[in-house]
């Protein structure tokens, strides 16, 4: 079928929208109302998926993606199955996957949430107000994002590698398609510890939340050992918490270099 729209039209529509304050996606997935059936924009349709090896023989998204994770031989397989996997519904409301910064011969493997918005838009995790704290955090302690050297750098990535709408926590079944991508995500970098920035990266780390509590409590996950910490977003609202993420940086530059 041929396009309602002409190139000059859409970008009129576009301005509009802009012209109007609307600037960001609500709902899960993008709708295209401009066509007779709305479910041809609802990602996969059930033949598609049938037809895609991996759907047939596991039958739920977690167990698919233990599958093409372990298929996953480095870090850009590992890329490329998280942007081909059909059965994350964030995947289509968002503009980017986002992936990992830093190095991944960090010894330090950094575990955010989810992509906010400038994230989505960059394609980068920790990159907007949050990230710009994290980066001083880190500073303080003398690692960076930038450094190469293992001493020095560290490694960042998110549980949740698309935008949730409107900032949304992730559901369950979110978390738990994509926690086997994180697991091999991190056997991939291999670091000497993890930390879990927020409630939800501790939910699928350590299967606890109540950060306030748990925070600077060494626990384990995978292997490793995790360090549970203050989300710099929370930080930013309650910046006298600062004093607990500085003790809890301490605790961690403690543990990996002495
Ligand atoms: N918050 C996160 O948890 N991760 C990001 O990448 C940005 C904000």
């Amino acid at each position: 079928m041929e396009s309602v729209f002409d190139l000059k039209s859409a970008k009129a529509l576009l301005e509009w929208h802009a012209e109007l304050g609307i600037s960001e996606a609500i709902s899960e997935r993008p709708i295209n109302r401009f066509e007779t059936k709305v479910e041809a924009n609802l990602g996969p349709k059930t033949s598609e998926l049938k037809d895609n090896p991996i759907n047939t023989i596991a039958d739920n998204p977690t167990d698919q993606a233990v599958m093409v994770t372990a298929n996953a031989k480095n870090l850009s397989e590992l890329k490329a199955a998280i942007e081909n996997f059909p059965h994350c519904d964030l995947k289509y409301g968002a503009r980017n996957a986002v992936f990992s910064a830093g190095s991944p011969s960090a010894k330090i493997m950094i575990i955010g949430e989810a992509p906010g918005r400038e994230e989505d838009f960059q394609g980068e995790p920790f990159v907007g107000r949050a990230g710009q704290l994290l980066d001083k955090m880190l500073s303080s302690i003398g690692l960076s994002r930038e450094a190469r050297d293992a001493e020095k750098s560290v490694y960042i990535t998110n549980v949740m590698p698309w935008r949730p709408p409107e900032n949304r926590e992730p559901t369950q079944d979110e978390i738990d398609m994509m926690v086997p991508f994180l697991k091999r995500h991190i056997e991939l970098v291999n670091p000497n510890v993890l930390v879990a920035m927020g409630n939800i990266s501790c939910q699928s780390l350590i299967g606890r939340r109540g950060i306030t509590k748990i925070r600077g409590i060494w626990a384990e996950a995978f292997g490793l050992p995790v360090l549970p910490m203050l989300h710099p977003a929370y930080l930013l609202r309650n910046p006298v918490a600062k004093r607990e993420a500085w003790f809890d940086l301490l605790s961690l530059r403690e543990k990996v270099f002495t």
